[in-house]
């Protein structure tokens, strides 16, 4: 007998309809674990909720931060220019994106890398915690004379291809006013522990006089939380994450740790830390849909120098 169908049976793939249940009993067992082995309240989630509306968070951010004298808050609306930016950027280097997840939103990110930052101004870009990152691509199609440093922990050292390893928080190999520009695109928020906090020193201690340090998202939600999928994560680890932070089980999320900071924890942990030769300001953007619904990008952060190669 022959089947009617082309499609692959269920029982030719197993991997595929295994895949669900078997995603299921990890991350049942992981919280069971986790639960056993930390006294803090685990949140199970669907997803990784903010509890308020972007606006919400943002005239909640707004009001709790705005007598930092080193702070500027800036609405930025990616109907417009930046937009416009964006989709040219689509167009000429959506082919280095064919193989990456959330295409779209990592293309945004890094177009608004070269809209916010005139790297024609830089000698010396890093792109921080880069992974498999295509932005080189376009940074050296569009600045070749650009110096370019990639960085991730994945990475071992090897400065002759201008390659950073270890914790960016650490990157004793680099002189202090080395670079002109960093950025890190979806990647703060997996700096776990005090590494956010560290990090802000560093880069004050790396970036040169005209230096800027974008960070794109920033995560933002109406408590201090810390996403994980404890499926994946060891138990015992969560003894690292952040005290203070609800720690939230996100089903599917697929990653270690995911840090979203309320107002108050942006302020009292991260801003903080800014010493006073570095300013920061504070980015809300809206109709980031206008380029794509896929695009989820609405707060973001850059720590600069009072007159840096920032053109906003
Ligand atoms: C989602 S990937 C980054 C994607 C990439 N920036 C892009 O635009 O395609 C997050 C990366 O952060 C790196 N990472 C996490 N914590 C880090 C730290 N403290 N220092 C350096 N890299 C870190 C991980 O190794 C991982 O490769």
């Amino acid at each position: 007998m022959t089947l009617a169908t082309t499609e692959p049976t269920p029982w030719e793939e197993p991997s595929t309809w295994l895949r669900e249940p078997l995603y299921t009993l990890a991350f049942r067992r992981g919280l069971e674990r986790h639960r056993r082995a930390t006294p803090r309240a685990i949140s199970p989630t669907v997803g990784t909720p903010t509890g308020a509306t972007p606006d919400e968070l943002w005239r909640s951010l707004c009001a709790a931060l705005s007598r930092r004298s080193n702070l500027r808050t800036l609405e930025l609306d990616l109907a417009g220019k930046a937009g416009q930016r964006a989709r040219d950027y689509w167009r000429r280097f959506s082919r280095h994106y064919r193989k990456v997840g959330a295409a779209r939103e990592k293309a945004l990110e890094h177009a608004l890398t070269f809209e916010l930052m005139d790297l024609s101004r830089a000698r010396r870009y890093c792109d921080v915690a880069s992974a498999k990152s295509p932005i080189q691509h376009a940074l050296r199609a569009e600045y070749p004379a650009l110096d370019l440093y990639r960085q991730d922990l994945l990475y071992e050292t090897d400065l002759s291809r201008r390659i950073i390893g270890g914790y960016a928080q650490n990157m004793t190999q680099i002189a202090d006013g080395f670079f002109d520009a960093l950025a890190l695109h979806c990647s703060f928020e997996h700096f776990a522990g005090s590494s956010d906090v560290e990090f802000v020193s560093e880069v004050d201690r790396v970036l040169g006089s005209r230096g800027a340090c974008l960070i794109l998202p920033l995560y933002m939600a109406n408590e201090h939380r810390v996403y994980f999928d404890p499926s994946i994560v060891p138990p015992g680890q969560l003894a690292s994450y952040d005290d203070g932070a609800r720690l939230c089980a996100a089903w599917h999320y697929r990653q270690h740790h995911g840090r979203f900071y309320s107002p108050e924890a942006l302020g009292a942990r991260l801003l903080a830390a800014v010493p006073s030769g570095l300013s920061a300001t504070l980015l809300h953007f809206v109709n980031g849909q206008s380029i794509d619904p896929s695009v989820y990008l609405r707060f973001g952060l850059v720590l600069h120098r009072p007159e840096s190669i920032l053109t906003i």
